[in-house]
């Protein structure tokens, strides 16, 4: 999949990808909701090959795209929109940036084109974020796109690959197609 956006150009994974991812997820200001120690090389390899064996599944359910700057190519973070299987309803969305590139607004309009293909290609009624509270510029960037919190948890282990982990308290957002229609025409 390939997504043209006003600033960016959002396309699968390739294995050259992998310097770029691993050199912002080593960044400590990348670090700091996520209450782990950097991640490995080996770590990056893997998750670079999971986005890229997700591209090749069919029926495809989950997406994890590159962004990058469309006027040059540089790899600027990646996001994604998954769900368990095609006849699920709701999925769930994740992104990250390099910080070098936050506040500029990338991640928002990134993630305005996941949601598009979360709803869209993958036909969701409701899509799922999660986020540390504390980690403020992914609950604006939430806010942003219309999500509202439905529920708090707190703190214990995560799920998922972050099942091995003690989390601080974190929140559910959600956005339903309606909502996200709604928001879509408004700005
Ligand atoms: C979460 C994360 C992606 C947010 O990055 P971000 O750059 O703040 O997000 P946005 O793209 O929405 O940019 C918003 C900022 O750009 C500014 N901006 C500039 N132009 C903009 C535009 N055209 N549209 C929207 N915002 C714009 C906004 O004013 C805002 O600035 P502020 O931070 O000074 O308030 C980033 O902090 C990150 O990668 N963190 C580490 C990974 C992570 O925590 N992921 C989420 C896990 S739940």
């Amino acid at each position: 999949m390939e997504k043209l956006t006003e600033r960016l150009f959002l396309r699968e994974f390739t294995n050259q990808d992998m310097d770029a991812v691993a050199e912002f997820r080593r960044d400590p200001r990348y670090l700091e909701y996520y209450y782990r120690p950097p991640y490995t090389r080996e770590e990056c390899v893997r998750f670079v090959d999971e986005c890229i064996a997700w591209s090749k599944e069919s029926p495809r359910c989950k997406f994890q795209l590159a962004i990058t700057d469309r006027s040059n190519g540089v790899l600027l973070g990646d996001c994604g929109v998954r769900t368990e299987s095609v006849e699920s309803r709701r999925g769930d969305i994740g992104y990250e940036l390099s910080p070098v590139y936050w506040g500029q607004g990338f991640a928002s309009e990134a993630v305005r084109v996941i949601l598009q293909v979360g709803f869209e290609d993958l036909d969701l009624d409701e899509i799922e974020a999660r986020c540390v509270v504390a980690n403020e510029r992914s609950v604006q960037l939430l806010h942003r796109l219309g999500f509202e919190e439905t529920e708090r948890i707190s703190l214990g282990p995560g799920r998922g690959g972050f099942a091995a982990r003690i989390l601080p308290e974190r929140c559910v957002f959600l956005l339903n197609r309606d909502k996200w229609i709604e928001h879509t025409h408004v700005f």
